[in-house]
């Protein structure tokens, strides 16, 4: 790992020189406090060189044709995530609007990469001249772990998913803008938009985006038939396994396999055949079944037990809302008596949304996509597939004409 960007040391020492007289003391206060703000963010990121097992030496390398940069990025509560930047080297400089994507829950960045540049939105980003962002959760496979705690400490898993839309996006999508200074393209899939729909009612978060498109956008679990989720959600599996003392969610691990099992003997699906992919998303009409193996393991990557809980208390309660822990842990969290709920009609009309979801979608249900549409303020422009269910946005054959060629359009119109 290098480190690639200094503080500005020249400046503190002359800033202490100031300290000579009194009257100037105050003067250095305030000195002090303007430069506190940019030294702490700029010393933070860093660039990642010699990553081997990383998202640019893995899926961008090896086709030649684009730079790819591994950045390993803090949140507050230090986490290090992830952050790639693509560009292509076909084209002479990127002049336009840079572009970052956010993944769904058990995936990495890794999702926008997995199909051939012609197939997959993040090089056809590139290839039309933007700078691509692409951002990984918290304890996703091509993120950097935490500075002090390991994938086998408790407490490394020990976060909700408002933990994303307070921490990770937020990180991210500063250090797009610190990267670049302008305002940037939001791409989602799946949570990654339910985090952004949360997020982007924060007006210091709303204020870095200058357009957003939402794949299978989700605010609103309501009507979720996917089995994992649905089945899961009215077992209760998600409070059987907090109480049990499991924080990873994986579906390699013992607690994992627990959770699957009940849901699978449950709903009487066969679990073990590969298709997991589909229990998560529910089935999919365009990939290319050939690849379904390769898919899979890829995109089953770990996740917190309390952002899976969180997601099951959402399609329970039908609410876009903060975790709930109860009557005595939301006292003592929120102090109210029930978690308070996001509210999107915070998130300005005048932000350009496109929306892209599917008729097969049982993840993102058509009712809770009109609910979800219904609460903004603005009037995003929405596209329907009727044939797409959830995980078609990002690896069915022929998203480009479905989705993507649409996405360039909304982008530079
Ligand atoms: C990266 O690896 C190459 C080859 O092993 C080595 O020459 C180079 O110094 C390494 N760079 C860094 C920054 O570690
Ligand atoms: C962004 O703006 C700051 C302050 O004006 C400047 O120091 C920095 O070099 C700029 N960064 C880029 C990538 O343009
Ligand atoms: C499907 O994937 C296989 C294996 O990667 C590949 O050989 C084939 O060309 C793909 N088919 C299409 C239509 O892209
Ligand atoms: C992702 O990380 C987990 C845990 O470290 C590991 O078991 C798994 O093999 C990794 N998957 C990929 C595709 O790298
Ligand atoms: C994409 O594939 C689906 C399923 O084969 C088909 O119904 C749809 O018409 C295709 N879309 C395009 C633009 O070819």
């Amino acid at each position: 790992m290098e480190r690639c960007s200094n503080p500005p040391a020249g400046k503190m020492g002359s800033a202490v020189a100031l300290i000579s007289s009194r009257k100037q003391t105050v003067a250095f206060m305030v000195l002090l406090m303007v430069l506190a703000s940019p030294i702490a963010r700029a010393d933070v990121w860093k660039e990642v060189t010699n990553n081997t097992q990383g998202i640019c030496f893995t899926f961008v390398e090896p086709l030649g044709s684009y730079q790819c940069k591994e950045f390993s990025v803090p949140t507050e509560d230090g986490f290090l995530l992830g952050v790639q930047k693509v560009s292509s080297t076909k084209i002479a400089k990127a002049k336009k609007d840079p572009v970052f994507m956010y993944h769904g829950i058990m995936q990495g960045g890794d999702v926008w990469l997995l199909n051939s540049p012609s197939e997959s939105l993040a090089f056809l980003l590139a290839d039309s001249g933007h700078d691509v962002f692409i951002g990984n959760t918290r304890s996703s496979n091509f993120s950097y772990g935490h500075k002090t705690y390991s994938r086998s400490d408790k407490e490394f898993w020990d976060w909700t998913w408002d933990d994303l839309v307070d921490h990770d996006l937020p990180s991210m999508l500063q250090f797009v803008h610190d990267q670049t200074n302008e305002t940037l393209l939001f791409v989602g899939f799946s949570q990654g938009t339910m985090t952004a729909f949360a997020s982007f009612t924060q007006s210091s978060v709303v204020s870095l985006v200058k357009k957003a498109v939402m794949l299978s956008p989700i605010a609103y679990l309501r009507h979720v038939t996917a089995p994992l989720l649905e089945v899961a959600a009215w077992l209760f599996a998600d409070e059987i396994l907090l109480l049990a003392g499991v924080y990873e969610f994986s579906v390699e691990n013992e607690g994992g396999r627990r959770f699957t099992d009940m849901v699978c003997k449950s709903a009487q699906l066969k679990c073990y055949d590969g298709s997991l992919l589909s229990l998560i998303t529910g089935p999919n009409c365009c990939m290319n079944t050939s690849r379904m193996p390769y898919y899979t393991i890829y995109e089953v990557q770990s996740t917190s037990m309390k952002n899976i809980a969180q997601m099951a208390q959402l399609v329970r309660s039908g609410g876009f809302s903060r975790f709930d822990y109860g009557l005595f842990g939301n006292l003592a969290h929120y102090r109210s008596i029930f978690p308070s709920s996001y509210d999107l009609s915070a998130i300005p009309a005048d932000l350009p949304i496109m929306l892209a979801h599917g008729g097969q979608d049982t993840l993102a249900d058509k009712v809770d996509v009109s609910d979800l549409i219904a609460s903004l303020q603005g009037d995003p422009q929405v596209i329907l597939v009727p044939e797409y269910a959830h995980g078609d946005f990002v690896l069915a054959l022929n998203a480009t004409t479905e989705v993507y060629d649409k996405v360039l359009n909304f982008f530079n119109s």
